[in-house]
């Protein structure tokens, strides 16, 4: 089911399961962007989003996940720190407690991970990204893999498991495609979620060139990330493909293609490092988007994560000298040498 944006295929995606006085639970790590509709509309509306900051705590899980709670939702590879989520753990999980899993795979995109034979039943993304690949529309979409048992779930979802007298369920007349039937008749087209025919059009040209994109950005990612990491304005690089990373035993696991190209950086001086760098580059441009055909930088404790307490963004792993970058298609020794001149601003600071 396409959508108007990706904020609008996680509110559809959500809001089909849970409404007033209901609960999420969601893995820590996730896109700024969906921590603020969480924090902000969703609680307004009445439904609780609780965190699970270590996956690998059942205590946790547990405690987290009481008979409100409609789903479990988390992100493959959350972005800006390419802290892969063990989805297997997180849908071993969501079965013990059977929920539905809901994973946003922007980031991943199907060319580099199959989200759904990792546990995920309902699969989410910004399609503004990867998919339409070239910054020219916002979208998003919502993939029901068929595989929860709305039927025969022990939770309630009035929306597909119930029906006014006289008419038929969502399950009756749709079977494993009831969850899909109810975002498009019970969100999308009541609050007005549609995506328009150009995106639509614009979405499936960028789908024809997506494993191409995705394949030369990720090997252009692990270059750069290895060059990086040489780098003596330096501090961290968070890239789930370098053997250097806690991540990277996950990434042989399950990410055989390759972790993706947007992870973040850490420069020495912290913020007055980072605008040193950035105000030098010329090739990678300062963007808050990500997932284009261009090279991107952006510095996420002043934007993306700006509204978060400092304990927070500390908690998150975002650190005053941290860089998101996002990779494009442009010529990785450019790229290079681009940072490279950014890197020699930021050497000046002594
Ligand atoms: C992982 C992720 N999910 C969802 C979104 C929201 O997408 P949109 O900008 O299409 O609303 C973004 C945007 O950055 C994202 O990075």
């Amino acid at each position: 089911m396409l959508t108007s944006s990706g904020q609008a295929a996680i509110t559809a995606a959500l809001f089909v399961l849970a409404g007033s006085g209901d609960k999420i639970v969601s893995t820590a790590s996730i896109y700024g962007g969906t921590r603020i509709l969480f924090g902000r509309s969703f609680k307004r509306m009445g439904i609780d989003v609780d965190y699970v900051w270590d996956l690998y705590s059942d205590a946790e899980w547990d405690a987290a996940i009481t008979p409100e709670t409609k789903a479990i939702y988390a992100e493959t590879l959350p972005n800006p720190l390419n802290d892969i989520t063990d989805l297997r753990k997180v849908s071993e999980v969501a079965k013990r407690h059977n929920l539905p899993l809901i994973v946003d795979n922007t980031v991943g995109t199907p060319a580099l991970v199959l989200t759904g034979q990792l546990g995920a039943d309902i699969i989410v993304h910004s399609t503004t990204k990867f998919m339409t690949g070239h910054g020219t529309a916002v979208g998003g979409a919502v993939v029901d893999m068929g595989t929860y048992d709305w039927a025969n779930s022990k939770r309630s979802y009035p929306l597909i498991q119930t029906a006014p007298a006289g008419k038929r369920t969502q399950i009756e007349r749709f079977g494993n495609r009831a969850y899909a039937s109810a975002v498009r008749e019970a969100v999308v087209n009541d609050i007005g979620f549609a995506v328009s025919p150009l995106t639509g059009f614009l979405i499936h040209q960028g789908l024809e060139t997506l494993s191409l994109r995705m394949q030369r950005n990720t090997e252009s990612s692990l270059e750069i990330a290895r060059w990086l990491e040489e780098q003596p304005e330096v501090t961290a690089v968070a890239y789930a493909g370098l053997e250097s990373n806690p991540y990277h035993s996950l990434a042989l696991r399950d990410y055989p293609r390759g972790t993706g190209s947007v992870f973040g950086v850490e420069i020495k001086h912290g913020k007055k490092g980072v605008r040193e760098l950035v105000n030098n580059l010329t090739l990678w441009s300062h963007m808050t988007g990500i997932g284009d055909t261009r090279s991107m930088v952006i510095h996420p404790r002043t934007s993306t994560h700006m509204s978060f307490d400092e304990e927070t963004n500390e908690r998150l792993g975002i650190s005053e000298g941290l860089l998101r970058l996002s990779v494009g298609l442009e010529t990785t020794a450019d790229l290079i040498k681009d940072f490279r001149t950014g890197l020699d601003a930021v050497a000046k600071i002594g």
